[in-house]
């Protein structure tokens, strides 16, 4: 996901104190389901028909596979996003910018109360690459991770082609802001962004912008809502305007967010059009919080030490406004930082 490109030489967080593990393997496709298996550190991940199977020392987990596709698409997408990506209840990631934790059960309490939680830690980008060759081998051909239930074909059964130019898409970032010249191009039916079935009665109208001459790269307008009715993605935030550490990361959202996200640092949230609801549960035990309903123009701010995942019947327009500091995370730990943006 989005982080400040630039020289930050801070050191690498590890509060666990955690090694680095090594170990990466692929084994060969499986002569039955013909999908090959993949290991890092003591995680193995294998997948058959219907469900990816995740072993460890100390347990194993199951999850069917289209719910870990679409979850495993967003974790590499978003080069682990922010703080942690829980897959479902059990499995997931945390990222430490440069390293990352993998683990079982770390993010549950019913798993760390008994001491059942497993956790391992590895350099990001070697982590990354295997994450990469699996969401590839493991998509088939016909199924999209990022689209709508209901806008692709079905992840199940053996092995049968692939889909890369799905799983392999970049994601939209801008250096500025959309449509400014050299960055990131507004979306039109000529660059194969055609308007969503959900979002035929959004106005395609652009703004007219009349800059003083010498300033025609630096004033710009575009249509965010036509920008976003164009989306082929789900549950997929671009960064769409930069001002220093602010971003603004907007998405349409159908269907269920793939990952239960426990962000580091407090998050902003704005429904531009319809509605989603947001389960939010404890970031560290995974106890049920609140239930938040928002509707066109809610506006709300995720605290930092909560997880939170989203549910939208009719695809959503949602402003996910970051600080992409990479200072955050580290003063929120060091309690020097609130966990909550405004305090009444
Ligand atoms: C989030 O975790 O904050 C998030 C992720 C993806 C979205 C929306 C919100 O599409
Ligand atoms: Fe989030």
């Amino acid at each position: 996901m989005a982080m400040k490109e630039g020289a930050d030489t801070r050191e690498i967080a590890n509060p666990r104190g955690l090694s680095i593990s090594k170990n990466f393997v692929v084994d060969p496709a499986d002569n039955v389901t013909g999908y090959k298996s993949f290991h890092a550190g003591s995680f193995d991940f294998k997948r058959d028909e219907y469900f990816a199977y995740i072993t460890t020392p100390k347990g194993f987990h199951t999850m069917p596979v289209d719910a870990f596709l679409r979850a495993l698409m967003r974790d590499v997408a978003w080069g682990f996003f922010y703080g942690t990506v829980n897959f479902d209840q059990v499995f997931g990631t945390t990222n430490y910018y440069g390293e990352v934790d993998m683990f079982l059960g770390a993010t549950n309490e019913s798993y760390t109360s008994v001491a059942r939680d497993f956790i391992e830690r590895f350099k990001s980008n070697e982590l990354m690459d295997i994450f990469k060759q699996m969401v590839s081998d493991w998509t088939i051909e016909g199924y999209d991770p990022f689209a709508a239930p209901m806008e692709t074909g079905a992840p199940w059964g053996v092995k049968n082609g692939d889909n890369d130019p799905a799983v392999g898409r970049v994601r939209v970032t801008a250096r500025r802001m959309v449509g400014l010249k050299g960055d990131t191009p507004i979306r039109t039916d000529q660059n194969g962004y055609r308007v969503n079935r959900m979002f035929d009665d959004v106005k395609q109208s652009a703004p007219e912008v009349y800059p003083e001459p010498g300033f025609e790269n630096e004033v710009s307008a575009f249509n965010l809502f036509a920008y976003l009715s164009r989306s082929d993605v789900t549950w997929n935030p671009s960064v769409c305007s930069v001002v220093k550490d602010s971003l603004f990361c907007p998405t349409s959202e159908e269907y269920i967010l793939p990952v239960e996200h426990g962000n580091d640092r407090c998050e902003w949230f704005v429904t531009l059009s319809d509605e989603i609801v947001w389960n939010i549960k404890d970031g560290a035990t995974g106890r049920p919080k609140a239930v938040v309903r928002q509707r066109a123009g809610d506006c709300a701010c995720m605290p930092a030490d909560i997880r939170h995942q989203g549910f939208s019947a009719k695809r959503a327009m949602l402003l996910v406004w970051e600080n992409g500091s990479p200072k955050v995370p580290d003063l929120i730990r060091e309690g020097k930082a609130p966990t909550v943006a405004v305090s009444f």
